[in-house]
């Protein structure tokens, strides 16, 4: 039986929002005690709306980062939905790696993960390139993963899997070459290891000093926030992207109301989109689209 009050949904409702964006409303109220009543339980306070209250208040500092990492969902998965790395290795990278040839920076590669979660799609992002450029470990990549969880940010930054999250896609061609067993956990190799680096971000946080990226994957995420907030956050990735750059998002999500910021790529069934470019913007660019 549950002892929340109205009042008490509202303060942790307004306490998710004002860490993460995230919309919870009173629908949502059996998450509050599924996801949050072992923190509630230690931090001495009298009911949820006290607690939420001193969360946000940042009276609580040493229960931010667990409340942060309990009211998110960090679902994913080795190579999710297979569609965006099919259009890496058969369209974007191949094509990105032609635009860049006599350029000043040739061989220098950004991409950044966006809601990275505990660092499979990252890895799974730096593995497809390795498997496009064999002499990966010759070029500049970096591949950025960020998440406002510092709970998955950590697992993303040690790199090291038990049998259960590897059985969940990946295949055993790649665990031999990418990984080796230690005790219980498969660790990722140093060469996949090194192209990507990790830190805390929130989404809803300017970008200022950040990118530019020439592949940017906001995938599964922008489906926590509201409307206004989605288009904010698509509208500010434009801005940090290249102007030739590409976005993926998730299988079920799409940018069409997001404006005619962006136009909708069909390549192997991924849900990808580049910047609306002008006729005259293209030619500058020697793009075809
Ligand atoms: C369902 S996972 C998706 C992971 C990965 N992109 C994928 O598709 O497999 C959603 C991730 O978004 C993160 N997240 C939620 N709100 C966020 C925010 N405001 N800023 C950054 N990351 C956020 C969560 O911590 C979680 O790890």
């Amino acid at each position: 039986m549950s002892n929340l009050t109205p009042a008490d949904v509202d303060a942790v409702c307004d306490l998710v929002d004002n860490l993460c964006g995230i919309c919870w409303d009173s629908s949502k109220s059996y998450l509050i005690e599924a996801r949050l009543s072992n923190i509630f339980k230690r931090s001495g306070c009298a009911n949820y709306g006290d607690f939420a209250r001193k969360v946000q208040a940042n009276l609580l500092p040493q229960l931010r980062g667990e409340v942060i990492d309990a009211v998110t969902t960090h679902e994913t998965l080795w190579f999710r939905d297979n569609s965006p790395y099919e259009a890496l290795k058969h369209k974007i990278f191949p094509e990105l790696i032609d635009a860049k040839a006599g350029t000043p920076y040739p061989k220098r590669i950004r991409i950044w993960s966006a809601a990275c979660s505990t660092g499979q799609e990252p890895y799974s992002i730096a593995m497809t390139l390795a498997d496009v450029v064999p002499d990966v470990h010759r070029w500049d990549v970096q591949i950025v993963g960020t998440d406002i969880s510092p709970g998955s940010v950590e697992t993303a930054s040690r790199g090291m899997y038990s049998d259960m999250e590897m059985g969940r896609g990946m295949d055993p061609q790649r665990l031999n070459k990418h990984f080796t067993k230690h005790g219980a956990h498969w660790k990722i190799s140093d060469e996949i290891r090194s192209m990507c680096n990790f830190s805390t971000r929130n989404l809803h946080d300017p970008f200022a000093g950040f990118g530019p990226f020439d592949v940017i994957f906001c995938r599964n995420v922008a489906i926590y926030f509201t409307a206004a907030d989605r288009k904010n956050i698509f509208t500010r990735m434009g801005q940090i992207l290249q102007p030739n750059g590409w976005i993926l998002v998730g299988s079920s999500e799409s940018l069409t109301d997001v404006g005619p910021k962006w136009s909708p790529q069909f390549h192997c069934k991924a849900n990808c989109y580049r910047p609306t470019l002008t006729a005259e913007a293209a030619l500058a660019l020697g793009v075809r689209r």
